[in-house]
């Protein structure tokens, strides 16, 4: 099993971008986190981060003949880019949406998902956490 983890903007200045939200921890150590998870899963799994949001659909698309799953935070993106949320109705592989902070907690912009609606599911508020459990999810998902 073959799964892609799409960290969307600003993901890759984690470690140093509002750390009281987002915890310490940085875009390299998350991605050994999620290798680790994946690998005790018995599956491999390619870490991306793209700031554009073209960029982030083209890897959607070219995951649907490469991957089983993918793992996708969206960052901002997810509570306004329908294009993204289109992308990912587009593709016939299993679409988990994670957030760090739990974004039902937070501003009212960030309270709503336009992204979440086309995943089969989503988690969020558990840090990094957050990417182990919908790693979990999606390999039971994507076995089926
Ligand atoms: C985020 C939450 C978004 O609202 C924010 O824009 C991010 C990170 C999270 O992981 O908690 O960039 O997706």
């Amino acid at each position: 099993m073959h799964l892609l983890v799409i960290h969307g903007p600003n993901l890759n200045l984690l470690g140093e971008r509002e750390p009281e939200i987002y915890g310490r921890a940085t875009l390299a150590e998350l991605n050994e986190r999620i290798t680790d998870a994946a690998r005790e899963l018995g599956a491999t799994v390619e870490c991306v981060q793209h700031n554009g949001e073209g960029e982030i659909i083209d890897a959607i698309h070219a995951a649907r003949v490469r991957c089983d799953g993918i793992v996708i935070n969206p960052g901002a993106y997810s509570h306004y880019s329908y294009a993204i949320a289109d992308a990912i109705s587009s593709v016939n592989v299993p679409v988990v949406e994670v957030h760090l902070s739990n974004i039902a907690a937070r501003e009212a912009h960030r309270r709503v998902s336009v992204t979440a609606a086309s995943c089969v599911g989503s988690v969020s508020g558990f840090g990094p956490e957050s990417y182990v459990l919908a790693l979990r999810a999606l390999a039971k998902k994507a076995e089926k």
